[in-house]
């Protein structure tokens, strides 16, 4: 099974388009040693050619360029995209739902019917696209049931719900539903190794502990080193954890969680960030939070970094 990390970076990316914060004005002008980063998705593969995308990023197109996994070319109008799933209705993770309308059949889209709703609603892709390829969805029922993806043979997928909120656009917006926000537990059957994906979270309820610990791999929201950078920088009245993430640095921050998940077992774990937002002072790859970040074990995902589980 394989994991390929298609964009790293939180909504707006790195660098964002009209940010001159320190790291995106560096990036631009080469002065900081940092790597752009495209926004959050992931896909997942059983054998290499058909591809689970988890999350349809605003750079989808960019992405599909950048891997050409994702187009095998097997006949004149092809794609390895064979199924879409979303973890929540944000825009770094539904908008390039819309640059798929070109295919030839129904998109089969996982999602919870929270999302669903959304996108039929607040950010309406779903009619949209009714109009082009359509949409076929395929619910995430959370019932503790593994999804049944068939593009994936051998692989078990596991939503667990997240608490968090739907975004800004959402009906619900101001009543969070369960499904709002999901995580997920990806399982080769064969190897009976794992990998847990949750590019927000921002509270670590006991199931999700449990889930993590259970895991081989840790892809985990690395949106902020601190809870109140956006604030601090000027660029937002939010803090992290009002956006649904868990900041880095402090007491209680990712840093001490995924220190305490750690503990004796047979495989080694990879603790990987992921959905790194553009203020983040860890983009800085020979930057102080960087060192901590390796002293703590913790590896930071870059656009194209792949998992073989
Ligand atoms: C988030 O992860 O909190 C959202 O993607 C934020 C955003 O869309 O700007
Ligand atoms: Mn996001
Ligand atoms: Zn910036």
């Amino acid at each position: 099974m394989k994991i390929r990390v298609l964009g790293s970076a939180a909504g707006g990316g790195f660098p964002q388009w009209n940010c001159n914060c320190s790291n995106c004005d560096g990036v631009r002008r080469g002065t900081v040693k940092a790597t752009r980063r495209t926004q959050s998705s992931i896909a997942v593969s059983a054998n290499g050619e058909d591809w689970l995308l988890v999350n349809a990023s605003p750079d989808l197109l960019a992405q599909i360029a950048a891997n050409p996994e994702l187009q095998p070319a097997r006949q004149a109008r092809d794609t390895g995209i064979a199924a879409v799933l979303v973890m929540d209705a944000q825009i770094d993770h539904v908008t390039g739902l819309l640059m798929l309308r070109e295919r030839g059949a129904p998109l089969p889209l996982y999602a919870t019917d929270a999302v669903w709703g959304d996108l039929g609603t607040g950010f309406p892709i779903g009619p949209i696209l009714s109009h082009y390829c359509g949409v076929e969805h395929r619910p995430i029922a959370l019932d503790g049931r593994p999804l049944d993806i068939p593009a994936l043979p051998g692989v078990r997928i596991d939503p667990l719900p997240l608490l968090s909120k739907a975004p800004p656009y959402s009906p619900h917006r101001a009543a969070p539903q369960r499904g709002d926000n999901i995580g997920l537990v990806v399982t080769n059957l064969a190897t009976g190794r794992r990998a847990f994906y949750a590019p927000g979270l921002g509270q670590l309820e006991p199931h999700v502990l449990e889930a993590m610990r259970g895991a081989d791999l840790l892809l985990v929201d690395g949106t902020t080193w601190t809870n109140d950078e956006m604030i601090r920088l000027g660029f937002s009245k939010k803090t992290a954890a009002d956006m649904g993430h868990l900041a880095q640095s402090g007491e209680n921050g990712m840093i001490a969680v995924l220190d305490s998940i750690s503990g004796a077992r047979e495989r080694p774990r990879r603790k990987v960030l992921i959905h790194i937002n553009n203020t983040n002072p860890i983009l800085i790859e020979d930057g102080p939070e960087r060192r901590v970040l390796d002293e703590h074990g913790i590896e930071v995902a870059y656009d194209g970094m792949t998992f073989e589980l």
